[in-house]
């Protein structure tokens, strides 16, 4: 929200915002504490942070803790080919402070979902076949391996991606396209995965070897 939140709620609608996102860190220290009058008048009611590190997030938190607020949700990167919130101790760190953590491109952006292949690129001249059609042979394992998991309990291979960041602790963000897509989150949400099955998708994922990270993303590590 701008400088003039009035105006901002106003051609939105709305006497307030649920969730504020601060999409990317630009500058924590300067940022985080003009959020405070917007959270104590109620303008707004929690705050989300999105593309931080964990020492990011632990700063914006102290800063809102100071007048009695909190960060109440994270949302990164995070998928069977990208764990790098995973690996910098952030899925932990929201674990412990009972903070939901929303994982989004779980699908890779479809890259992940088995259907798109060196024979089926993704669409020329998009961004997603600039990111990803250069990878589509060694993601095979995986993606055969996602699809055979899944058949196993009458579901495809993104349901499993899927299920695989909610075994994690997450709540994943799919960029459904297709009616039926809505069909496989539902199936997502009771697939079991053993601790075996989760071992060898990421086993798989680590063997493609590749790097998922977005051209707008940081490293994560700290
Ligand atoms: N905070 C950030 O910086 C940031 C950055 C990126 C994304 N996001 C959030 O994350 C959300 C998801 O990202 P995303 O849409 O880019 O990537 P995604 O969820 O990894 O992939 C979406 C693609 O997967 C395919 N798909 C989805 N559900 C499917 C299903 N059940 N079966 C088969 N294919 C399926 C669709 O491909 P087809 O269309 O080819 O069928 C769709 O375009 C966004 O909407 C956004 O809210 C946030």
């Amino acid at each position: 929200m701008g400088p003039e939140p009035q105006q901002s709620l106003a051609r939105l609608g709305t006497d307030y915002i649920d969730l504020y996102w601060i999409h990317n860190p630009a500058d924590v220290a300067r940022w985080t504490p003009h959020l405070i009058p917007l959270l104590t008048s109620g303008k707004v009611r929690h705050v989300g942070v999105s593309n931080h590190n964990l020492s990011e997030i632990k700063l914006a938190n102290q800063i809102l803790g100071e007048a009695g607020f909190r960060v109440e949700a994270i949302q990164n990167h995070y998928s069977l080919l990208y764990r790098s919130s995973e690996q910098a101790g952030i899925l932990d760190y929201c674990r412990n402070q009972g903070i939901p953590f929303f994982a989004y491109m779980v699908l890779e952006q479809g890259a992940l979902t088995g259907k798109y292949s060196p024979d089926n690129p993704l669409p020329e001249g998009t961004n997603r076949a600039q990111a990803y059609n250069g990878m589509l042979a060694q993601l095979k394992g995986l993606t055969d391996k996602l699809a055979s998991v899944g058949r196993s309990q009458g579901a495809t291979a993104p349901d499993v991606a899927t299920a695989w960041a909610i075994a994690k602790g997450t709540t994943p963000i799919v960029g459904v396209t297709k009616p039926y897509h809505i069909d496989g989150l539902v199936r997502a949400s009771s697939i079991t995965l053993t601790s075996d099955d989760i071992a060898e998708l990421e086993a798989l994922a680590d063997a493609a070897n590749v790097n998922a990270r977005g051209w707008w993303e940081r490293e994560m590590a700290v």
